[in-house]
């Protein structure tokens, strides 16, 4: 079988064109550990050197998807997944989901943890004790139809090919090619079987697509993958120069996480979660209007409030936490970073942002670390606000001070201030559906 494996490397190297019976001799052979990373490393180079027509694309998230189980939501009603390529402050599935539940919609939906610089829902929730990601599947689609909202973490079983290939990727300089990240992303959100997907895909310094052109690029790509594979999919993509809302910091996130339940979130995160609901039901046919009304109305009369302390509950978290904020471990270490000179905020680098975190303790650089769920960031000040000289700008929340110096120094090289307010950049950027 290995013999023709060299014809399928050097039909990609020459810009020729897979069938899926090709994709699935490669990505199923690689899978199964007959084909050696040598040679999916070689094939996965000639991809990214000469890309992958759409129905190439397709066929390869096909094939990865079906490499593994697929999850039967069974006759579940109105199931939908969210997806977001990764920022910094990203907190809003803990917020969108219970909307979409309180809206009659069923989420029944794995989750990551963090990595490197980007936060993780997983991580989030264990911030509340006993919340666990570990449910059984019965489990996980009865409290799914009951409450409309079940949380698992990724099962090794789904999409695996995407799992080995990914860790190639990664050490090949492999993982920034659009057809892959794609055909990564939709097979793992094909496999667990919703049929609505909403892409939240994050353009700037904090994200993989660092141009809003390279953005609109794999958001069209993974629309048009699901829409081949029968599901209802949009997109929107949204600015991720700046954390999304106050806090960064697991949580520091659930806390702001809370209040946007409660109606009193920041204004940025609260009008991507409306966006994002909206984009849902939008995809189902419902009327934008009505469906924005119907969005907002849900942190307005605590109704998504209410689905998130239920889901907490039947997940095994303490749901006193979701009333009694107080009862949270924040670390009990501050550190502000004040304005060198007066002037107005321009800039607050995610990434850096992000970094912080990961060195106050907060975040993992490889799976599995333990993290400290208490320590973060909080940015006092937005773009476009005015600061004096010596006023904090950014807080630190650390533990006996560890990472304090490089956390510090992180964030004063990632802020920047002007003379004049910057001209306000839109959060949402554009829509793909
Ligand atoms: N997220 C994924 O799941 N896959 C990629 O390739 C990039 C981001």
């Amino acid at each position: 079988m290995t013999a023709i494996i060299p014809d399928l490397i050097r039909k990609k190297r020459d810009g020729l064109e897979h069938t899926r019976e090709e994709l699935e001799t490669l990505v199923l052979g690689y899978t199964r550990g007959d084909v050696p990373d040598y040679q999916m490393s070689a094939w996965l180079m000639a991809v990214f050197l000469r890309g992958m027509a759409e129905q190439e694309t397709a066929d390869l998230t096909m094939v990865m998807a079906e490499s593994g189980d697929l999850m039967n939501l069974g006759d579940l009603p109105r199931t939908v997944d969210k997806h977001s390529t990764g920022g910094v402050g990203d907190k809003t599935s803990l917020i969108l989901t219970p909307m979409l539940a309180a809206l009659g919609q069923t989420v029944a939906k794995m989750s990551g943890r963090g990595l490197a610089h980007t936060g993780g829902t997983i991580d989030k929730l264990e911030s509340i004790p006993g919340w666990t990601s570990e449910l059984e599947e019965e489990q996980f689609l009865t409290q799914a139809r009951e409450i409309g909202l079940a949380l698992v973490g990724q099962s090794r079983d789904l999409a695996p090919a995407d799992g080995k290939l990914y860790a190639l990727r990664d050490v090949t300089a492999t993982v920034d090619c659009l057809p892959l990240i794609a055909s990564s992303i939709m097979s793992k959100k094909l496999a667990s079987g919703a049929h609505t997907v909403v892409l939240d895909v994050k353009v700037g310094a904090g994200a993989f697509m660092r141009t809003l052109d390279a953005g609109r690029g794999l958001a069209r790509a993974m629309v048009d993958i699901g829409t081949r594979a029968g599901r209802q999919v949009r997109a929107v993509l949204t600015d991720m120069d700046t954390p999304l809302g106050h806090m960064a910091g697991n949580s520091l996130e659930v806390l702001e996480a809370l209040a946007t339940l409660r109606g009193e979130g920041p204004t940025d995160l609260t009008e991507l979660c409306v966006a994002l609901a909206v984009e849902a039901l939008a995809a189902q046919g419902e009327d934008e209007t009505a469906a924005e009304a119907r969005a907002r109305a849900t942190l307005q009369d605590g109704s998504a409030l209410a689905k998130f302390r239920a889901f907490i509950a039947a997940q095994g978290g303490d749901a006193t936490y979701v009333d009694d904020v107080s009862k949270f471990d924040v670390a009990p270490g501050r550190a502000d970073v004040t304005a060198p000179e007066s002037g107005f905020v321009a800039g607050i680098d995610a990434l850096s942002v992000g970094r912080a975190v990961l060195v106050l303790g907060g975040g993992r650089e490889r799976k599995g670390e333990a993290i400290d769920h208490g320590v973060g960031v909080e940015l006092l000040r937005k773009p476009g606000e005015a600061v004096r000289a010596g006023e904090p700008v950014l807080r630190i929340y650390h533990r006996g001070g560890r990472g304090l110096d490089a956390a510090t120094r992180l964030l004063t090289e990632g802020l920047t201030l002007g003379a004049q307010a910057p001209a306000p950049e839109p959060l949402i950027l554009d829509r793909v559906f």
